[in-house]
């Protein structure tokens, strides 16, 4: 036995191959399960895909790299949850591809800015951050305000998203690039179809001019939503009555 194991530790390389066969079986059986459980993300009531202005918005969040400077993931520990609320839960970013958790934070968390400050706030501040925050060290975003949102991958986008299993409906799919529009233009034509489509949801207006649909608006949809899905006045972890 000795002997068999002195040959294995003077031959490097079958070694290595000896490592790797044993660290990989034991990643299998840890992580191979966790694909399979349901129980792996515990589904919260509230928690739902984006619509299609709050996905351009997202995709507007990545390009402009936010993530560099924000994360969007509360530890459950006593100095963050008495700053940003609720510490997160897996189930807030079930439908995120990809997710945007990060680990650093030259700016504060995002993870639930929703609601925090008004859309006419958001403007503001992203035009020119120190109109608001003097001491801010955010560069400024005015861009986007001029620019009209192109709209028209959004279905393409949502279709990618559903094979990832985010439960998209046909219509849904099919309205995509027009409901990406009609959810910031309140009086518009396409309002009350994309109410209809997304239950609970309401068309307006984020960037302040209601005549266009701008990469502001977009953005702005995106950061109001963030952490407003769950009502953590009634939510109790591991209480079955707040699944779904
Ligand atoms: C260079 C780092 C940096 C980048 C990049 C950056 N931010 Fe910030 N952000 C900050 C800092 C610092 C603050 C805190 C001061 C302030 O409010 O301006 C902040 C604050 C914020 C706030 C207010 C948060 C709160 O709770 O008060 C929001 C919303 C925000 N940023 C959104 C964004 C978005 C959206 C982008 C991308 C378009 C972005 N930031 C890019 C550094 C950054």
């Amino acid at each position: 036995m000795w002997k068999f194991h002195r040959w294995f530790e003077r031959h490097s390389l079958i070694l290595l191959i000896g490592i790797l066969v044993v660290v990989s079986i034991g990643g299998l059986v840890q992580i191979t399960p966790l694909f399979f459980i349901e129980s792996t993300i515990e589904r919260v009531q509230g928690v739902r895909p984006y619509t299609p202005l709050e996905l351009a918005g997202r995709q507007i969040y990545i390009r402009e790299g936010c993530y560099v400077c924000h994360s969007q993931m509360i530890r459950p520990l006593r100095d963050e949850v008495e700053r940003y609320g609720h510490y997160s839960l897996a189930a807030e970013s079930m439908y995120d591809h990809p997710f945007q958790w990060g680990s650093k934070r030259t700016g504060p968390d995002l993870a639930r800015v929703g609601g925090r400050y008004s859309d006419e706030w958001h403007r503001a501040h992203l035009v020119d951050p120190r109109s608001v925050v003097p001491e801010s060290v955010m560069p400024p975003y005015a861009f986007l305000e001029a620019k009209e949102l192109d709209v028209s991958h959004m279905r393409a986008h949502l279709t990618a998203n559903r094979l990832l299993r985010v439960p998209y409906t046909q219509a849904q799919l099919a309205n995509a690039n027009a409901d990406a529009r009609a959810q910031a233009e309140p009086t518009g034509d396409g309002a009350y179809d994309f109410e209809k489509r997304y239950p609970g949801l309401a068309s307006r207006d984020y960037d302040g001019d209601p005549s266009r649909v701008t990469e502001m608006d977009a953005l702005i949809a995106y950061l109001q939503m963030l952490g407003t899905e769950v009502d953590f006045s009634t939510y109790q972890a591991e209480d079955p009555a707040n699944l779904r």
